[in-house]
């Protein structure tokens, strides 16, 4: 007895002295985060009362029930730090402060999301967490905090992966289970090194409300939807359930064309991208609502194997991408880049392909029949049994589910 109590002291004492085990939250963004970010339709044009408009209208629309569930405020909500170096929001902009805006959406059934930055001044000049990690994490468990962007302006001489890494310890110590979304451009390469450090990395500069083309700031460039999915190429590896390549939040609703909006929602879905809303969803259209609110086409990317998707061939402007899916399922998507329409013809007796990364194959030569439906327009449209010709729209896609 006397041993078993002097072993037991002793192992109390080890574990005593070991520092808490630092590490990110596992087990959270099991598939790729979803949910709004005021960032790119009201920049730092942000309030509580908008913030709390947009949590009803994600409810009333019916988009929180489709899975967008985090509402995430971006820059601009910072007031200045207190005199014992706590951050404080903008009295102005919201009154009640951040804790009381938190329990507003967490009574909706929504999850809070904030933003904060490795540098000493946030991208829009606020006050950053560079020193004030450790405080800034109690600050946010305290407000109750779900999800935190962060970001990488004003980091002269700072190493990304001990910046971001403070600030998982932080949020680890906080003991306030948070999405780490990293948000350095893909400037250090983070896919190589975060799926220990958070749950999605940016993999690009910002995306910019244009389907196709570079907007020039001078010393930098946001990039348009074509250009984001080009730079996702050889990054597949990488993602998986608990870490994903994030291409940057949706332009979905802030003026692109029907056909254009659900090119980039698509090719996203493809991409097993997290599924951040960037629109106004007090205000959207019809037309955006059918686009953001098609489950056939959120469920390819929140499929629980989390899959990225990738592009299997391209001839004449128009590519097609292939994603596997649970139950040997695959989505086929065909997608035009150019602006007129063209027409595609494929003989599935002739197609076969093993994605080595996966290890799963989709072989339409054989015996196995896969039945295919059309996720836009929401039909079954026959088996594989059948020449598919088509037409496509330009900046648009044809999207295919088979299944066995
Ligand atoms: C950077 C980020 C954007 C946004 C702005 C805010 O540019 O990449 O997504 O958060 O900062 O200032």
């Amino acid at each position: 007895m006397k041993n078993i109590s002097r072993i037991f002291l002793a192992a109390l004492l080890c574990f005593a002295i070991l520092p808490v085990q630092a590490q990110k939250f596992e087990g959270l963004a099991m598939t790729p985060p979803m949910g709004w970010n005021s960032w790119n339709k009201f920049g730092c044009d942000v309030n509580e009362q908008k913030i709390r408009e947009v949590a009803d209208a994600i409810v009333a629309s019916g988009l929180k029930d489709l899975g967008y569930e985090y509402v995430v405020i971006d820059d601009c909500w910072h007031g200045e730090r207190d005199s014992l170096g706590f951050i404080t929001a903008n009295a102005e902009h919201f009154p009640s402060g951040i804790k009381a805006l938190a329990d507003y959406i967490h009574s909706k059934g929504l999850k809070f999301g904030i933003y904060s930055c490795a540098g000493n001044k946030t991208c829009g000049g606020k006050p950053a967490s560079r020193g004030h990690e450790y405080q800034d994490a109690l600050t946010y468990a305290k407000w109750g905090v779900d999800y935190l962007k962060y970001d990488w302006c004003d980091t002269e001489g700072l190493n990304a992966v001990g910046a971001y890494t403070t600030m998982r310890d932080a949020l680890y110590a906080a003991g306030r289970p948070v999405v780490f979304s990293l948000c350095e451009w893909g400037n250090n390469k983070p896919w190589l090194w975060a799926k220990e450090v958070g749950h999605l990395w940016r993999t690009t500069g910002d995306v910019y409300n244009c389907f196709d083309c570079v907007k020039n700031w001078g010393t930098w460039n946001s990039w348009g939807v074509m250009q984001i999915l080009d730079m996702q190429d050889g990054l597949r590896e990488y993602a998986g359930p608990g870490h994903w390549n994030d291409p940057d939040m949706m332009e979905v609703g802030n003026g692109m064309p029907i056909n254009e909006e659900r090119a980039h929602f698509t090719m996203w879905c493809m991409l097993a991208a997290p599924l951040i809303a960037g629109n106004d969803v007090r205000n959207m259209t019809i037309e955006t609502f059918s686009v953001l609110s098609n489950k056939e086409v959120i469920d390819i990317d929140q499929d629980s194997l989390g899959i990225q998707g990738f592009k299997y061939a391209s001839k004449d402007s128009v590519e097609t991408w292939l994603k596997p899916l649970k139950n040997d399922q695959w989505v086929v998507c065909f997608l035009n880049r150019s602006t007129s329409t063209k027409n595609i013809e494929m003989d599935w007796k002739t197609f076969s392909v093993t994605d080595s990364l996966s290890n799963r194959i989709l072989d339409t030569t054989g015996k196995q029949i896969y039945k295919i439906s059309n996720l836009w327009l929401k039909k079954n449209t026959g088996d594989t049994r059948k020449v598919l010709k088509s037409t496509i729209p330009g900046h648009d896609v044809l999207c295919l589910k088979l299944s066995k």
